[in-house]
């Protein structure tokens, strides 16, 4: 990924002209690994999953194979038909919406959401409607696996995700942090902090 001094286009368009420019640098071509230690330790169970802002989504194919009941979100057309594609090839199921995360809200409340540079890509003035809206997706006892970006740059995207502007955000009145956070390596060269939080009663 990038990083777009001034001020960069977080727009679908900007997004697609990413993609279509081959600068997708995030992508790791496989599952995160992280998402592999969770589901090795059992940390993600069985359920259903919401993946918002999936890009060509490795880790819904892994999920859906595992037999996960999966809906992944993203507004670029690119990454949605690819995966479409691929999950129809391997003959997978999920549901993969082509809409904006900050817009979507299903009815029916996640077992788990997987969120994975998602919130990075999003301009911070939106992240308190994220943070809601993720939550509204969760049941209550849901969880969040998350993997906060680290740039240490207050360029982006990918925008910085400052471990203590995360424990702002995603305010322990409304979720419970996991002791159990570890790093993992990011295509980019950068870190990933992965943690788990668990939707409290609100
Ligand atoms: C940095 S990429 C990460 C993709 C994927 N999660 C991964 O780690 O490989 C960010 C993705 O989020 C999508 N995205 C950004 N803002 C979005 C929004 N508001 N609604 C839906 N998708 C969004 C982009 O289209 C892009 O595919």
């Amino acid at each position: 990924m990038s990083q777009t001094p001034g001020d960069p286009d977080l727009s679908a368009a900007g997004w697609q002209k990413r993609y279509d420019a081959n600068q997708t640098g995030w992508d790791r071509g496989e599952p995160n690994p992280a998402l592999l230690q969770w589901l090795k330790l059992g940390a993600l169970k069985a359920g259903s999953v919401y993946v918002p802002g999936c890009g060509l989504g490795h880790e819904v194919v892994e999920l859906a194979k595992r037999g996960f009941e999966v809906t992944a979100v993203d507004f670029t057309q690119s990454a949605t038909q690819s995966l479409k594609q691929r999950l129809l090839n391997q003959g997978l199921v999920a549901e993969v919406l082509r809409e904006s995360v900050l817009h979507y809200r299903d009815a029916a409340a996640f077992d788990a959401v997987y969120e994975q540079t998602c919130l990075c890509a999003i301009d911070p003035k939106q992240w308190t409607n994220y943070e809601q809206r993720l939550h509204a997706s969760l049941r209550i006892g849901g969880k969040l696996f998350a993997l906060f970006m680290q740039t240490d740059s207050p360029i982006g995207p990918p925008f910085h995700c400052d471990l203590d502007a995360m424990q702002e955000l995603f305010h322990d009145c409304r979720w419970r942090w996991s002791d159990g956070r570890f790093t993992v390596d990011h295509p980019s060269g950068m870190k990933e902090i992965a943690v788990v939080l668990t939707k409290k009663e609100s």
